[in-house]
């Protein structure tokens, strides 16, 4: 384990200097330069407030203790469950019958090395998809990345169920288009490259909840090694630890700590990002376990709020590219991938991986391309 503190990046300082400042310059640098070392920061922002965090953390604990029954009315398995509800045991994590990616935890040390997965089933979590996407002005070639929203039916839910997930969605998103824009600035790109391209994406804000009745043994895998799919995935405080996170250039376990109080996000490149930037920026492993931290914030919630539910979620927003926007490599940061690549080579500092060869796409295929990874398309 490590103690490595992830980079804070304030968003205010973005928000409030002026373009030209020096200080505006600096944290944009800061920005991109924490993804390209770590493939994750902690971003802050005063627009977003921990009370709308609160109230969204409470609408879906209340959803997720509904009856199973209930919930299923909300599945679309047609859609590749890119919309509604996605119940537990149905997604698996690609690490665990992905080559590249067993190498990639053989080659960590054995104790920096995620919990075991290849024995593992698919991940004992549930999930929530609610699009947070604006209509492209154009016919899309991915329709069914684009489909309508589930509302649930339940009363006591669904009155409440679209203010809020608007609200904090809206937070999120605004978050992570702002950090977007400085992330472009920060390599040296125009500052409306990432969000340009990514201004008619499926964006989903996409809790995820973890039964800790069922599911909260020390040493439970609550979601396996993997990376994102998306380009970009922010999330806000979770009411119980167990996010580790590993950063490219460390080999190490990061368990994510927010600072105790204050406005923060934890900010996460996904592999989108990782294409676009020729592997300049690489997407973030992560995996959701129950560790001594998860177990002493298990006991403190039943002991302060014994009639709430007993459930794990993270308020997780995925931020994707246009389905119909062409990936492939910028050429720049690809070159500036391959010197880094071949410094590091020459230092003798890991990396004996192969060259990643990141195939020019539309982004609606490297998403079914992935799905089709985890279990959730055929
Ligand atoms: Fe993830």
């Amino acid at each position: 384990m490590s103690d490595v503190i992830l980079p804070v990046i304030d968003l205010d300082v973005f928000l409030a200097a002026s373009p030209d400042s020096d200080a505006f310059a600096a944290e944009c640098k800061k920005a991109a330069d924490a993804l390209v070392s770590y493939g994750a920061l902690l971003l802050h922002d005063s627009r977003v407030s921990e009370e709308d965090n609160n109230t969204f953390l409470n609408l879906i604990e209340d959803y997720f203790a509904q009856p199973e029954h209930l919930l299923k009315q909300d599945e679309r398995p047609e859609l590749g469950y890119q919309v509604g509800v996605t119940l537990e045991n149905t997604e698996k994590p690609k690490c665990a019958v992905d080559e590249p990616c067993l190498k990639v935890i053989a080659r960590l040390d054995p104790a920096e090395r995620p919990l075991d997965i290849s024995a593992h089933s698919p991940d004992p979590k549930c999930r929530f998809f609610w699009k947070m996407s604006e209509k492209p002005p154009y016919e899309t070639q991915y329709p069914s990345l684009n489909a309508p929203n589930v509302v649930p039916k339940a009363e006591g839910i669904r009155e409440r169920w679209t203010p809020i997930m608007e609200k904090w969605g809206t937070s999120m998103k605004n978050a992570v288009e702002d950090l977007a824009e400085m992330t472009a600035i920060g390599l040296g790109l125009s500052r409306e490259t990432f969000r340009d391209a990514g201004r008619y994406g499926p964006h989903l804000l996409a809790p995820t909840a973890s039964d800790l009745v069922k599911y909260g043994r020390k040493d439970t895998i609550l979601a396996g090694f993997h990376t994102d799919l998306n380009f970009l995935t922010i999330h806000g405080r979770s009411r119980y630890p167990g996010l580790n996170i590993w950063a490219r250039n460390t080999g190490k376990r990061i368990p994510v700590k927010f600072p105790p109080a204050g406005r923060y996000l934890l900010v996460q490149a996904g592999k989108q990002l990782e294409h676009l930037t020729g592997g300049l920026i690489k997407a973030g492993y992560h995996e959701v376990v129950v560790n001594d931290a998860t177990l002493q914030a298990i006991e403190r919630r039943k002991a302060e709020n014994p009639d709430r539910p007993l459930i794990r979620i993270s308020s997780t927003f995925f931020w994707h590219l246009s389905s119909d926007y062409d990936l492939a490599p910028i050429p720049d940061l690809q070159e500036k991938a391959r010197t880094i690549r071949a410094d590091s080579i020459n230092l003798g500092k890991v990396d004996l991986d192969e060259e990643t060869i990141y195939e020019p796409m539309k982004v609606g295929q490297q998403v079914q391309n992935e799905l089709r990874h985890i279990a959730l398309m055929a």
